[in-house]
């Protein structure tokens, strides 16, 4: 564990930009929705500031919602673990229901690929996939999201839902992580 008083941040996008952002995939996803009727399953934790936001404002562009979450084992500190398990499921069925998969970031697929799958198997009658942050760099498992905030470069990145250890879930907006002066991978 590398001494945390030699972390900095550096600022990624803004709040200001944030909101724009999610105002901007609600549009692409009521578009793309018929029948105005959707479950939405966020990936605990870390999509639940991202959740919070997109779900209020597909509700203001009238979309009727049931929210769930689903939550998988975590990544340790920078580095991803390489195995996925499902810690907790859906309380809702998503059988013949349109179905969109949320998560905060997509890195190496690993999540995705299993929460896709496992929802896939329930028999939804369409499925899709939002994450608020695309690192392409980081790709392990082949994985391509249906809607995607931002694609954002090989670093570290902490705020709006996301952790390093814990920490900076809080901020309301998104920022790099390093270690004195290291930008880390
Ligand atoms: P995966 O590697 O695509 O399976 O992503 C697993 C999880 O790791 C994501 O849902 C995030 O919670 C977390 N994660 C991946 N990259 C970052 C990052 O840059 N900052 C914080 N968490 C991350
Ligand atoms: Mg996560």
């Amino acid at each position: 564990m590398p001494d945390p008083s030699r972390i900095t941040l550096a600022p990624l996008h803004t709040e200001a930009a944030l909101r724009q952002r999610v105002g901007e995939l609600v549009a692409e996803i009521v578009r793309d929705t018929a029948g105005r009727d959707l479950v939405v399953v966020g990936l605990l934790s870390g999509s639940f500031m991202f959740m919070a936001d997109l779900v209020r404002e597909l509700h203001r562009r009238g979309l009727a919602l049931v929210v769930d979450f689903i939550s998988t084992s975590s990544y340790r500190g920078t580095e991803s673990t390489g195995e996925v398990l499902l810690l907790r499921d859906l309380r809702a069925s998503v059988a013949n229901r349109q179905v969109l998969l949320v998560d905060d970031i997509l890195d190496t697929g690993r999540t995705l690929n299993f929460a896709h799958a496992l929802l896939q198997d329930r028999g939804p009658a369409g499925l899709r996939t939002c994450v608020f942050l695309d690192k392409p760099a980081r790709r392990v498992e082949p994985f391509r999201a249906d809607y995607v905030g931002f694609t954002v470069p090989d670093q570290f990145i902490v705020g709006y839902g996301l952790d390093y250890d814990g920490r900076y879930r809080e901020l309301p907006y998104l920022a790099t992580l390093s270690f004195a002066g290291q930008p880390t991978a």
